[in-house]
């Protein structure tokens, strides 16, 4: 069998535990994964692309075979510039599935040689997403359960929660 190398690109604005169990299933099928976080995206960020990075590079750092980096510019061009044959992605439930069948699609019709390949995180992050842990985390919650350590750590130093006030 040949041996394949994935590109696992995404926002991560934040890395979250279900972003993780994606890259710990993809490091053990691809020869090699990199995670490409998306730059100039039009989304407003709430981690620079650096800090991301670098959660990113902490958090992974125990898979030999999965590095981090950047990218900017068509998806499938920055696949042939890596040398990678494959993107993979996340479906976490059939809501997911639209925009990521339109996405593959579009990619496969921008290349035909680059192939997606979607794997399902564990049930437990089925309904995790980066923008619910801001929202969570910014209205006092918690979001020990949902990210990894160190991006907790970053969420404290970034974000003043919002403290209840009750009604009288
Ligand atoms: O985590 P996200 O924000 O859902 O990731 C979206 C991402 C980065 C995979 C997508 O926006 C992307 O690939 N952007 C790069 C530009 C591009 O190739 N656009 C055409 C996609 S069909």
């Amino acid at each position: 069998m040949k041996e394949i190398k994935a590109i696992y690109p995404g926002s991560f604005d934040p890395l979250t535990n279900g972003h993780l169990d994606l890259i710990e299933r993809g490091s053990k099928i691809f020869h090699e994964l990199v995670v490409a976080i998306l730059r100039n995206s039009e989304k407003q960020p709430l981690f620079e692309i650096e800090e991301r990075q670098k959660m990113l590079m902490e958090a992974t750092a125990r898979w030999p075979n999965v590095r981090v980096d950047t990218f900017s510019g068509l998806l499938v061009d920055y696949v042939v510039q890596q040398n990678a044959q494959a993107v993979l992605r996340g479906i976490r439930a059939i809501s997911d599935y639209e925009y990521e069948l339109q996405m593959a699609l579009m990619n496969r019709k921008l290349n035909a040689s680059v192939e997606t390949v979607f794997m399902m995180p564990a049930e437990a992050y089925s309904y995790l997403s980066s923008r619910l842990v801001k929202e969570i985390f910014r209205l006092g919650g918690s979001v020990r359960e949902l990210v990894p350590p160190q991006v907790e750590k970053r969420l404290h130093n970034k974000v003043r929660p919002i403290k209840a006030v009750a009604k009288r």
